[in-house]
């Protein structure tokens, strides 16, 4: 995008922006007079056009105020600088000329190392983030009379070098898979979900332990590699959610939307498209506790990212496809009463009931879960003696040397996990013996499973041998990924 002025000195007084501003964009001009008066510099006299280029596109927000301040001062030989090209300047100004944050700065980063385009002038708030991006010299500013000094070589602003080492502290955890106690059925099932960011569903009695058990999860998850840290802190900074004092994320979201969230809320949207939930869980999890209250018609709207991990938000200012790459655990109980599973509790729910309860999430939509795990309600005598179970650490462990694999394993295809391969990379990686072959056919006649479910536990199969370091899936990996297909389909 740029930005071009034309001054007219005999025209009628006044600053015209054209090129589809917005009202932020439009009210620019009055910042930007108040700020270059208050900077030492003059405004232009008599008529100033300025125009955002391309002019077909529309603009929002307050990133042009110090280009257009900047583009002013050019115009009128208060600054003359010689390489535009290599320069991009983006910030908001306040009246007295100091340089406030704006979202979205990684991109904007991402965007000049793009476009090999040198030097980067941004509010010295934003510094540490657009720092993340090497190869680009970033500048932080701190108001419009320092940029002038510095451009007209009076002064200084030094370049801004990123302090990596205090970036990748990693937040600690205050949950741990070892507090769990007993349901090692469902902690096995999280860790082959984990291992291959595969989706998993949670069934049982209130009380057992599910919402426990899916917060820990983060805690088993590898960490993330700095394209995964960039791809998710570039999401935040485009929803102006990232913190100031943390301009890279590292450690892997987790976002628990609550059952009365709208559908927008969830995959994104509004009349300037914002990413979701479902994007902001993007490398991380999106847990949906009391997966049943959800409304069908919101739950429906995760069929399609659910199946290509990105999700296209159309508006009438354009369609934006938002990254939406993330592992879903949901967590319910059986039915209303929440004990039709409990051997040792009366359900009060009747059969239609129950059916009527289960019908609220669609086939479709089940289907794309690959592990449908039971958590049945702990003994309490477990819960009184059973020593402490296996830590996160370890558990991350196994799953971090199956992640290794799956990385070695996808170095060429474009993508870095099992759950990500297409039905011709399943065909390629998950190539069964013959034992394997006869126990998923008859499976396959039994469950009723459909061509996705087929693929599906193929891809699990391929993650539970990873796990055990194994190169060929073998008929104990199928016979346990079978085990985490609900018993109809
Ligand atoms: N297996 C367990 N080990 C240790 N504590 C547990 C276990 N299960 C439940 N608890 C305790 O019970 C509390 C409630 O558990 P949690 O919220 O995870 O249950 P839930 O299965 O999600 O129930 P609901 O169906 O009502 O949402 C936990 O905060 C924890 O203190
Ligand atoms: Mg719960």
């Amino acid at each position: 995008m740029e930005v071009e002025a034309d001054n007219s000195p005999c025209g009628n007084p006044g600053m015209f922006v054209v090129g589809l501003p917005d009202k932020a964009v439009d009210e620019s001009r009055s910042r930007v007079r108040a700020a270059i008066k208050n900077s030492g510099a003059h405004f232009p006299r008599g008529n100033v056009t300025i125009n955002l280029a391309p002019a077909d596109l529309k603009k929002s927000g307050c990133y042009y105020d110090l280009p257009i301040a900047v583009t002013c001062l050019q115009q009128s030989d208060q600054l003359k600088l010689s390489d535009w090209k290599n320069n991009l300047f983006v910030g908001e100004l306040s009246l007295d000329g100091i340089l406030r944050p704006v979202n979205g700065i990684l991109s904007i980063a991402m965007m000049c190392k793009e476009k090999n385009i040198k030097n980067l002038f941004v509010p010295s708030a934003n510094a540490a983030e657009a720092g993340l991006v090497d190869g680009i010299n970033v500048f932080g500013v701190e108001n419009l009379k320092q940029l002038i000094e510095h451009l007209k070589g009076e002064s200084q602003i030094s370049r801004y070098v990123s302090d990596n080492d205090d970036i990748f502290n990693i937040d600690h955890f205050e949950i741990d898979m070892a507090h769990v106690k007993g349901q090692d059925h469902a902690k096995r099932a999280l860790e082959v979900a984990a291992a291959g960011s595969h989706n998993i569903l949670m069934s049982g009695p209130p009380g057992s332990g599910k919402t426990m058990l899916a917060k820990a999860t983060v805690t088993i998850l590898p960490k993330m590699s700095l394209n995964e840290s960039l791809e998710v802190t570039k999401m935040y900074s485009s929803a102006g959610l990232l913190p100031i004092e943390k301009p890279l994320i590292v450690a892997r979201p987790f976002r628990s939307p609550h059952h009365t969230a709208s559908g927008v809320a969830l995959v994104g949207g509004g009349s300037w498209p914002r990413p979701g939930e479902i994007s902001l869980a993007h490398r991380g999890v999106l847990f949906l506790d009391e997966f049943l209250e959800f409304p069908k018609t919101v739950l429906e709207n995760l069929r399609q990212p659910l199946e290509d991990n990105v999700i296209s938000v159309s508006r009438a200012s354009g369609t934006i496809n938002f990254p939406a790459n993330f592992m879903l655990i949901a967590a319910m109980n059986p039915c209303p009463c929440g004990f039709s599973t409990d051997p040792d509790r009366e359900c009060l729910c009747s059969p239609s009931q129950i059916m009527i309860y289960q019908k609220k999430v669609s086939g479709p939509l089940l289907d794309r879960i690959d592990l449908h795990v039971e958590v049945p309600r702990v003994d309490f005598k477990k819960l009184e003696h059973e020593s402490i179970g296996e830590s996160s650490d370890n558990i991350r462990m196994r799953v971090q040397l199956a992640r290794n694999i799956q990385n070695q394993r996808f170095k060429n295809e474009n993508i870095i996990n099992n759950s990500e391969m297409n039905s011709e990379l399943v065909n390629k990686y998950c190539v069964l013996d013959n034992q394997s072959k006869d126990l998923l056919r008859s499976a396959a006649e039994n469950l009723h499973l459909s061509a996705r479910s087929y693929y599906r536990i193929l891809k699990v199969s391929r993650t539970i041998a990873d796990l055990s370091g194994e190169k060929n899936i073998l008929s104990l990996h199928l016979a346990e990924a079978l085990q985490y297909r609900p018993t109809i389909e």
